[in-house]
């Protein structure tokens, strides 16, 4: 079902005290905003507007970063140089739903863990009854500070915000969700007639429900997911409650997760089968980890690729751009950054590998370490690293890019390696051991102190 949406951004957020524009927070490693927006993208959201103000450089930074050429037509950012209340907010869409005819939906960016389904429900209802405006509610617990749904003989009249309650008004449990549908054209004729006169002195989009002629509300019943993020407790919540869900769907898809409470997996990551995750484990952004490996506890992997049959960890650091090919064993204490690990390669302890391509069946040693930074003097980037196959680098051994070590090639433990080591060499660069017999007592009787 095709529409439009406008997303109310532009809020201070006030209640996060925090310096940061509360849509940017993040929720499972991605900003509020954008688990909304990438929601109605892969929904038929013809328009995308979004109504941005408090830090808005930021905030459309942040998202053109996360999106495609493609997806950033599809958004239109707008300006509400005044954050007046919601009701204001939408208004400033007004010329860019000009003559649109598709139903325009109105939402928070605030409430990250939102459905397509909830959406297209609400739609539904209103194709169907067709009133002026639909708008989602729940029964949520007294304490919610969400605007009441004021009823007369079971119609709907208003929603008064819960500043505005009286008492009993207070005690009403069917509230808000702030979700609405309309038309652009209703919308736009009803906001002109929109007042603040209220404790806040703002123009709430609420008042479209009582200026309303006809109204109907869609109450969910579960509305878990659609609750708004206000406070940082509310992001602690909702991040629980989607870190769960996520879980259990990899669960079901059989990974096995020893610990879910502490295994944290974001939204876009990919899991194979009989994958492993033991406690401690955190996947981020765009990583995929192909079947039967194992990621032993305390490691992090964000945007990288690994693949079958793995061994990763314990405390193992993958940052993004690695590609790990199957049969890979990564130990305890090892680094990787934007770096290619060949098929049954081996870096088990205490390692540093950036901007390397490694071959396969390479045995990285103990506490090698890829020189890759030259501080700026040389290269302006970080220079790379090329390991053919079946290399054996021995322990305590610092590669100094740009280096090559061609295939079986053999490089002696404590080596600095600064020049090429051609194929099948092998590589000494060390000082050599001196050894001097008996040394010790005499060296200690000439040294004994005199007084
Ligand atoms: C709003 C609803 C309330 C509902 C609740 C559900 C109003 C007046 N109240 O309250 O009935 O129960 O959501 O979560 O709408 N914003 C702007 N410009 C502004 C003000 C706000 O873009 O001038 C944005 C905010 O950034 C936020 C959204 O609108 O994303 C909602 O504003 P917020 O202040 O969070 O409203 P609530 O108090 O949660
Ligand atoms: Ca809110």
């Amino acid at each position: 079902m095709k529409f439009g949406a406008v997303v109310m951004a532009a809020g201070l957020g006030t209640r996060m005290a925090s310096t940061e524009p509360k849509v940017l927070h993040k929720i499972c490693g991605k900003p509020l905003l954008l688990h909304i927006v990438e929601l109605l993208l892969s929904m038929e959201a013809q328009k995308i507007a979004v109504i941005v103000n408090h830090g808005k450089e930021k905030v459309i930074e942040a998202l053109n970063v996360a999106l495609s050429a493609q997806q950033k037509k599809r958004v239109l950012w707008i300006d509400q140089k005044k954050p007046l209340g919601t009701g204001h907010a939408v208004l400033q869409a007004k010329s860019a739903f000009q003559r649109f005819s598709y139903p325009m939906v109105i939402l928070s960016g605030d409430v990250p863990a939102i459905e397509a389904k909830h959406i297209y429900d609400l739609l539904e209802i209103h194709q169907q009854q067709n009133p002026q405006i639909t708008f989602a509610t729940a029964h949520l617990p007294i304490e919610t500070p969400y605007g009441r749904v004021i009823r007369h003989g079971g119609d709907v009249v208003e929603i008064k915000e819960a500043k505005e309650c009286t008492p009993d008004e207070l005690k009403i449990r069917e509230m808000n969700l702030g979700l609405y549908v309309s038309s652009a054209e209703n919308v736009f004729s009803l906001l002109p007639q929109v007042k603040n006169d209220n404790s806040k002195k703002e123009f709430y989009v609420t008042d479209l429900i009582k200026l309303a002629t006809t109204k109907q509300a869609l109450c969910l019943e579960q509305a878990e997911s659609l609750l708004g993020i206000n406070t940082k407790m509310d992001l602690a919540h909702e991040e629980r409650v989607m870190r769960n869900k996520l879980n259990e769907k990899w669960m079901q898809a059989g990974v096995t997760l020893e610990h879910p409470e502490t295994t944290y997996i974001d939204p876009d990551v990919k899991l194979g089968q009989d994958v492993v995750l033991e406690p401690n484990v955190h996947l981020k952004g765009k990583t995929v980890i192909a079947s039967h490996t194992v990621i032993r506890t305390g490691t992090i992997v964000e945007d990288s690729i690994i693949g079958e049959h793995c061994t990763i960890g314990p405390y193992a650091r993958i940052r993004p751009g690695c590609r790990i090919e199957k049969e890979v064993r990564i130990g305890n204490f090892v680094e990787l950054k934007n770096t290619r690990m060949g098929e049954a390669s081996k870096a088990a302890h205490l390692t540093y590998l950036g901007d390397a391509d490694i071959g396969k069946r390479v045995n990285i040693g103990c506490g090698v370490i890829t020189c890759n930074y030259d501080g700026g003097l040389r290269y302006a980037h970080k220079a790379k690293t090329k390991i053919g196959d079946d290399v054996f680098v021995g322990s305590d051994c610092q590669l100094i890019a740009p280096l090559v070590i061609e295939k079986g090639a053999y490089i002696a433990s404590g080596s600095t390696v600064t020049h090429k080591a051609p194929k099948d060499s092998l590589v000494i660069a060390r000082a050599r051991q001196v050894t001097k017999k008996n040394y010790m007592p005499m060296l200690k009787k000439r040294l004994k102190r005199t007084s």
